[in-house]
């Protein structure tokens, strides 16, 4: 299936989303830098910027910066005012993730921190809250991230939350993988929480098996 899968990608890809030369340079720095090749698919980093759009968002905050490649797609989509704020832990991610921003021509647009992602929210303080928020780092600390994004959040806030599938592993409850048990938790937090109308799609293609959670902050 993993073949079709990918095929299928490619030819949405090919069709739909118009060659990037930066995005194709980026890639490249990342895998010449050794970095894992968890980028979302282009397909999602434009499935992103269009959540970008129709949410009009103007602040976005990301949770999990690696290369940088996703964050290059919203910052994109967003308005010459808009800002984005990507949290990474790993300083050859950071490092890595600077030079692809400047590559992009983002600089002004991308802030980038550095450290714990956890210690990072705590450390924001008191700023506006973010349009949009982008979940993607270490999934055990997922419930964590759902917490500090309702902190920085308004109604109307859409809060995405990737790897929410893990090949189906997410129905073993009896799982000892930390990960699944982070994104479970997060799942049934998002559930009971009346602050949130939530719902989740899985996704396959040149990512493999996986999904995603969209989460709006109500009024
Ligand atoms: C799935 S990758 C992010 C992919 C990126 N959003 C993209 O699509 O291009 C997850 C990233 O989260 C980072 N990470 C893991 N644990 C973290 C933590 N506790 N705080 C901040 N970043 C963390 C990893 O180093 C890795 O770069």
């Amino acid at each position: 299936m993993q073949q079709q899968w990918s095929a299928v990608d490619k030819y949405m890809i090919s069709s739909l989303i118009p060659g990037d030369e930066v995005l194709t340079r980026v890639l490249e720095n990342n895998l010449r830098a050794g970095l894992p090749q968890h980028d979302v698919a282009a397909n999602q980093g434009q499935l992103l910027a269009l959540f970008v759009r129709m949410t009009q968002a103007k602040r976005i905050l990301e949770i999990g910066t690696l290369g940088a490649y996703s964050s290059i797609w919203m910052a994109r989509a967003l308005p010459p005012d808009g800002k984005l704020i990507t949290l990474e832990a790993d300083p050859t991610h950071a490092q890595v993730a600077r030079l692809n921003i400047g590559l992009a021509g983002l600089d002004d647009r991308i802030e980038l921190r550095e450290g714990p992602a956890l210690r990072s929210l705590e450390d924001f303080g008191d700023i506006p809250p973010f349009d949009l928020i982008f979940i993607d780092a270490d999934k055990p600390n997922n419930p964590g991230y759902l917490e500090w994004a309702l902190h920085y959040s308004r109604p109307g806030t859409l809060i995405i939350g990737d790897n929410v599938v893990r090949d189906g592993e997410v129905i073993n409850g009896q799982s000892d993988d930390a990960r699944v048990q982070g994104v479970r938790r997060f799942i049934e937090m998002t559930g009971d929480n009346p602050r949130l109308t939530a719902t989740a799609l899985q996704t396959v293609g040149v990512k493999g098996w996986d999904g995603f959670t969209l989460a709006i902050v109500n009024g």
